[in-house]
């Protein structure tokens, strides 16, 4: 089993986000923590449905091959200072297992959990709309918050700028290896 799960979503699969957590995960496996990348656009899931007809649809799956996992990565670029859609979707989607009865033990099973951010944009900071948007769910849910690392992606996706921050992210992870 992987030590990680990512949760990427992008409208580019090879784009500059996949880059960045494709580095990411490189180095990571450098000091032996393996990562998986899960791309949310692989999956086909609709957005919320308050009569859960869309019970039978690709997001139970997806959601409960991540529970193994006690560390998740989630990985987009900024968005007009908001997650993609398909990563809001499965946020969206993850009140499933708040509010049906019978998925609600699974859905405590986040609790404990650490999340963390790799995210990519035009600007030097990453957003704190976007930033804040995530933390505060992250807390809403019961998962601790780990820290978050951002691409200045001015000029397109630069893989040499980033291996410093790269590695000093990556030290994080050492002392939660699952
Ligand atoms: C629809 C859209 C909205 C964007 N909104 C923002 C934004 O709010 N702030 C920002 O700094 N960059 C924004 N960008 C730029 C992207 O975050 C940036 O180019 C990112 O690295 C793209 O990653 P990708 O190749 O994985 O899509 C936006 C780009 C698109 C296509």
């Amino acid at each position: 089993m992987a030590n990680i799960i990512v949760l990427f979503s992008s409208s580019r699969q090879n784009g500059n986000t996949r880059n960045f957590i494709d580095q990411i995960a490189i180095q990571l496996e450098t000091i032996d923590i393996f990562v998986e990348i899960i791309d949310l656009e692989q999956y086909h899931f609709s957005d919320f449905d308050y009569k859960h007809k869309n019970k039978n649809d690709d997001f139970s799956p997806l959601f409960e091959k991540i529970l193994p996992c006690p560390i998740i990565i989630f990985a987009t670029p900024v968005y007009w200072y908001a997650v993609p859609p398909q990563m809001k979707r499965f946020l969206d989607r993850i009140s499933d297992y708040l509010i049906c009865p019978q998925l609600s033990d699974k859905g405590r099973q986040l609790r404990g959990k650490t999340a963390y951010i790799v995210c990519t944009s035009v600007k030097e900071h990453a957003s704190e709309t976007y930033l804040n948007a995530l933390k505060e769910t992250f807390a809403y849910l019961g998962m601790q918050y780990g820290g978050y690392i951002h691409a200045d992606c001015s000029e397109g996706y630069l893989a040499e700028q980033q291996d410093n921050a790269i590695m000093l992210f990556s030290h994080l992870f050492k002392t939660q290896k699952a």
